[in-house]
């Protein structure tokens, strides 16, 4: 509103009275809405806030630098500097939901998930570090190799996207998603190892992974060798 300006700096001529009356309204409106918000108390509240950015951008940093630092120390051995983890035997973090990874990490300290190799890992680390080291993995980029039998993938694609309705297996893509990418209540698969992938589904079948498997078994139950070893393949170049 350009006249705005003009009735404030300097003298301006309004031909209809009932115009004018309106706009002085308007421009005594303004000048309350400045005078109780005043510039001063805004650069407050300003400050106050970014105060409190910095705080929590300064915490998030030092949980990263924490986590880096747990994950060159002892992680890296098995699952990689970034979670790309270095055989086919141990699970690849990276891009993992850090929900998921928190509560795996303090199912296997309270000893809820039983893993000979997991549980020494995890006996010194706080909840606060097992949310750091998800949140550490799960902004790692993700690897994926394409599958390296590709008949047997397509296969695993069927089945993952469709189930199998002659023995009512449940489409894997109706809880962990069409992209395999999970959500935080339930675990990415997309570009897993097919060997791990394959031994958990095992281990669900046969409630060796002790941690809610009530789902996973009645899922992996009704799957046949072939199917687990297809979805496993499909996965690992998803
Ligand atoms: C000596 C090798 C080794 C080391 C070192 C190791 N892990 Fe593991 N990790 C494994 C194996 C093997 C499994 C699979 C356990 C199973 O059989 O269920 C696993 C599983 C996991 C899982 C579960 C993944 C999933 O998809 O469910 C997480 C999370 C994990 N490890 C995090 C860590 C962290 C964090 C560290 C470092 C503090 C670490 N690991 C150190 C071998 C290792
Ligand atoms: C009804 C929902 C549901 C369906 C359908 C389902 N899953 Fe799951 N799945 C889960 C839940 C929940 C978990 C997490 C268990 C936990 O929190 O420990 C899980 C975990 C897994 C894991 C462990 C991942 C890891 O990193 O260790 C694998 C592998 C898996 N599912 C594969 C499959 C496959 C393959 C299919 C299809 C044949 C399938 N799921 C169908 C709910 C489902």
């Amino acid at each position: 509103m350009p006249w705005l300006g003009r009735e404030i700096f300097g003298p301006i001529r309004w031909p209809e009275a009932d115009a004018r009356e309106g706009f002085e309204t308007e421009v005594k409106q303004r000048s309350l809405m400045v005078t109780h918000h005043p510039a001063k108390c805004l650069a407050q509240v300003v400050i106050v806030l970014s105060a409190a950015l910095t705080g929590l951008s300064a915490m998030a940093q030092a949980d990263e630098a924490r986590a880096k630092k747990i994950v060159s120390g002892v992680c890296f051995v098995c699952h990689g500097a970034e979670g790309e983890s270095s055989s086919e035997v141990f699970p690849r973090l990276a891009g993992q939901h850090w929900e998921y990874t928190a509560k795996q990490l303090s199912n296997f300290k309270t000893g809820k998930r039983k893993s000979t190799a997991m549980a020494d890992m995890v006996a010194k680390l706080t909840p606060d570090e097992m949310v750091a080291l998800g949140k550490y993995f799960e902004k790692q980029a993700v690897v994926v190799e394409p599958a390296k039998d590709q008949g047997l993938a397509a296969v695993g694609q069927y089945i993952f996207h469709n189930g199998n309705k002659f023995s009512s297996l449940a489409a894997c893509a109706s809880c962990h998603g069409a992209d395999a990418k999970g959500t935080a209540a339930l675990p990415r698969l997309a570009g897993q190892y097919a060997e791990y992938t394959a031994a958990q589904l095992q281990q669900f079948n046969k409630r060796e992974r002790t941690n809610d498997n009530a789902v996973m078994h009645a899922i992996v139950s009704k799957m046949t060798p072939l199917e687990i070893a297809a979805v496993a393949e499909y996965l690992s170049g998803k």
